[in-house]
């Protein structure tokens, strides 16, 4: 009798134990790497104030799960990214990667994500092959060829003949580049190509070039925050008045530098996927929460990091906290109403098919928007669509 007691007791014990390992484990932690210094600050200080307005709106508990938020700068340093991720999974046991604001610190994390079985949310960087480099990568941003290659079928429908596309010698530009040029020349098109170094770009030689080709139009890829210092060079050499039209993906008038940039925009033509006029009720309620907690504009970036922290938010929930295999999968095929207007995860590419607007900047109410005129529904990365078929 007394030894059944004493095997129940201990059976007791060893339950007690159990619970008291799980709810040592109820915390979710999330490590978000973003560059926060250096010259890709802004597209970090988005990233990071969207992630943060989501869990001011949504609060820090999910599935029973305090979710706690671990924020680390990289300094846009690949090598950095990589340490600081292998940081965060060996010694702090994140159970979520997130952030990435370019390409190379996406691309240097992924065999981490890997090894460790933790699902990573690209937030910011758009070269179409970063999902590929993991099975435990997905992406809130967008791709590059996503929202380019309509902006290639609106040109040449709109009378532009000739083009000259100018972009950042780096993967999301060489993107955009080859997803223009691709659709572009396919309908008839003629296009020059030019490449300008990401780090610290003189664009004045390069637009020398394009004053000598006389092209209709001037298609540009600059990283979200470049937009400005181009735009700059642009004025001084008097292309405003040149009568070549200014196209390309949004990042180049993203809304967080286009009233910076002035009345110079006027008129700019490009394809994206978030703008700050984007005219919802879910959009509005985003503006004025994100101006209110952080007394600027949110532009693309701060969405990525508001939805990737809605897809963990959401994941979890279908989980029941649990993370790994269980919540990545989780995450294939949510859909969901973002700011940026109807979204989904992909489930085979891992990345999300969204709108994307065509927009003109314009000016309303003293300030300068991207206004969106056309609307080309659930656009899916073309370059894996392409290889699906
Ligand atoms: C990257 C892509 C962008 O569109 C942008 O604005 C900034 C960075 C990138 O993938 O590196």
């Amino acid at each position: 009798m007394l030894r059944r007691t004493l095997i129940l007791a201990a059976g007791a014990a060893g339950v007690l134990a159990a619970v008291s390992g799980a709810q040592a484990q109820q915390t979710v932690k999330i490590g978000l790497i973003l560059p926060l210094t250096g010259p890709f600050t802004a597209i970090g200080r988005q990233v990071e104030m969207g992630a943060r307005l989501y869990m001011q709106q949504k609060g820090n508990t999910v599935a029973g799960q305090t979710i706690e938020l671990l924020v680390k700068d990289d300094g846009s340093v690949a090598d950095a990214t990589k340490r600081i991720a292998q940081d965060l999974i060996v010694n702090e046991k994140v159970n979520v990667l997130a952030g990435f604001g370019l390409t190379p610190l996406a691309l240097a994390t992924a065999p981490l994500a890997t090894q460790a079985k933790i699902p990573t949310v690209v937030m910011a960087a758009g070269t179409a092959t970063i999902t590929e480099a993991s099975p435990f990568i997905t992406r809130t941003s967008f791709t590059l060829p996503q929202a380019t290659e309509p902006m290639a079928d609106w040109a040449f429908k709109n009378g532009i003949k000739k083009v000259v596309t100018l972009v950042s010698d780096y993967g999301p530009g060489i993107d955009s580049e080859k997803a223009f040029v691709g659709v572009f020349t396919k309908a008839g098109g003629q296009v020059e190509s030019l490449r300008v170094p990401l780090a610290n770009p003189d664009f004045s030689p390069f637009l020398q070039k394009v004053a000598d080709a006389k092209p209709d139009a001037l298609f540009v890829f600059v990283p979200a925050g470049q937009g400005a210092q181009f735009m700059k060079q642009f004025v001084e050499r008097g292309f405003d008045k040149s009568g070549i039209k200014l196209i390309g993906p949004g990042d180049v008038t993203d809304d967080e530098v286009l009233n910076n940039i002035g009345d110079v925009a006027l008129g700019a033509i490009t394809t994206h996927h978030y703008s700050v006029a984007h005219d919802s009720p879910e959009n509005k309620a985003f503006v004025e929460a994100f101006k209110k907690a952080n007394n600027m504009r949110p532009n693309f970036m701060a969405v990525g990091g508001y939805d990737g922290m809605h897809l963990i938010y959401e994941g979890l929930k279908k989980t029941n906290g649990q993370g790994g295999q269980a919540l990545i999968d989780a995450m294939k095929g949510m859909s969901w109403t973002s700011p940026r207007g109807p979204v989904s995860i992909d489930p085979q590419t891992r990345d999300i098919i969204q709108n994307i607007y065509v927009r003109k900047v314009e000016r309303k109410d003293g300030e300068l928007y991207n206004v969106e005129f056309a609307t080309i529904p659930n656009v899916k990365d073309p370059v894996k669509a392409a290889k699906a078929n």
